[in-house]
């Protein structure tokens, strides 16, 4: 990459003994146990700040009082969309264990958008270990109530003062805590989808594939007009034939059709799901046929003319396991088991959970354990 020389790159490589931690002076209150949390509106005491600029890497890494941040009003996040994110929880374990679920894969993943979008590469294991830092500052945070976590948010925005399009010499990399409860305002209750004809989300080529502020934006009208008729996300078809399913506003799609389970190929136009990657795992070790491939929603729509669309669920770190309901798509509308939680997406739902808070021990270095509390 042209921003980082050798010498650059072994910059970027600040090793955790070099975060430094500013306190807060006025902590906040913690929301009461059982309070209604919602989803990603409430921020913790404190965030992680690191800046890269060209010639000197990444540097200055801090934990900080949470709190507005200054830039440009050219910056160029601001104006060009030049950004990554990332999603992934911190648990709190019954026994007081604190957990990450496969944080590595979110930085892998994070390094692959960053060069879909032209930013310099993080270095994994700092990345690692440093939300191990800030998680543990703030681990009385994670909440105790069944189904509520910590939500972390690590993020990348260019911040170059310039208006010429082209990237950013610098960027600033943040981490948020959100204490959380589920994604969805009813919880597991199936949600319906409304199946987008009109509007698409990505194409092949483009930044489907890319953890990246642009891909919702264009999705906000889709989805606002899905939600003033009453659904919950909509399923993006691909951008060229509006044909094959890709998958929905913020999780990966699955469909059970006579007891297999399909769900549509990584072609570069979708997220490379982590909570979708575990499940596929996890039902092909209990002996699942799982298929990725090409998927039309006409074949979906047959299924269920045929009674032979079983389930369908979505599946995101924030979402968890989403259990579909329905699917509208034009005049045609799907309902999937009655409007009920079927049996895979409920034995998926108690597996996922189970790991992720420490409860079923899963498979091989999907859990780390970061502290207790
Ligand atoms: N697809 C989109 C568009 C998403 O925003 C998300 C959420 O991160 C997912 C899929 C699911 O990805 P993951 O399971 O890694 O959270
Ligand atoms: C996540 O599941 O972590 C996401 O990033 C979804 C988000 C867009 C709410």
């Amino acid at each position: 990459m042209r921003k980082q020389n050798n010498n650059e790159m072994e910059k970027r490589y600040i090793e955790v003994k070099n975060l430094t931690i500013e306190r807060t002076q006025t902590p906040k209150s913690k929301p009461e146990k059982g309070q209604k949390l919602g989803f990603g509106s409430v921020f913790t005491d404190h965030m992680l700040l690191m800046n890269y600029d060209v010639g000197q890497g990444w540097h200055d890494a801090r934990i900080v009082p949470f709190g507005p941040i200054t830039m440009s009003p050219a910056a160029t996040c601001l104006h060009y969309a030049q950004e990554t994110f990332e999603g992934l929880k911190a648990y709190r374990a019954e026994d007081g264990r604190v957990l990450l679920f496969r944080p590595e894969e979110n930085f892998k993943r994070m390094n692959r958008s960053n060069e879909r979008m032209c930013i310099p590469q993080l270095d994994v294991d700092f990345c690692i270990e440093s939300l191990k830092e800030l998680v543990l500052l703030e681990k009385e945070w994670i909440p105790t109530d069944a189904e509520a976590s910590l939500y972390l948010r690590p993020m990348v925005i260019g911040v170059e003062s310039r208006l010429g399009v082209k990237d950013a010499d610098s960027y600033l990399y943040m981490v948020l805590c959100s204490p959380s409860g589920p994604y969805y305002a009813n919880g597991l209750k199936p949600v319906p989808i409304y199946v987008e004809e009109k509007y698409v989300r990505a194409v092949r080529g483009g930044t489907g594939d890319a953890k990246t502020g642009g891909n919702y934006a264009a999705s906000m009208r889709a989805q606002h007009i899905a939600h003033e008729c009453g659904y919950s996300q909509v399923l993006w078809l691909d951008g060229v034939e509006k044909k094959y399913v890709g998958e929905v506003g913020a999780m990966n799609i699955f469909f059970v059709v006579d007891g297999e389970v399909l769900t549509p190929e990584l072609d570069g136009s979708i997220l490379p799901g982590i909570t979708r990657m575990s499940v596929i795992e996890l039902l092909r070790r209990e002996g699942y046929k799982v298929t990725e491939r090409k998927i039309t929603i006409q074949e979906i729509a047959d299924a269920s003319d045929a009674g032979k669309l079983q389930e369908v669920f979505g599946t995101g770190t924030a979402a968890v396991i989403s259990p579909v309901g329905h699917l509208k798509w034009g005049d045609k509308v799907m309902t999937i088991n009655n409007e009920e939680i079927g049996p895979i997406s409920m034995h998926l739902y108690q597996e996922l959970t189970g790991i992720q808070w420490g409860r079923i021990q899963g498979p091989e270095g999907w859990s780390m354990e970061i502290g207790r509390m």
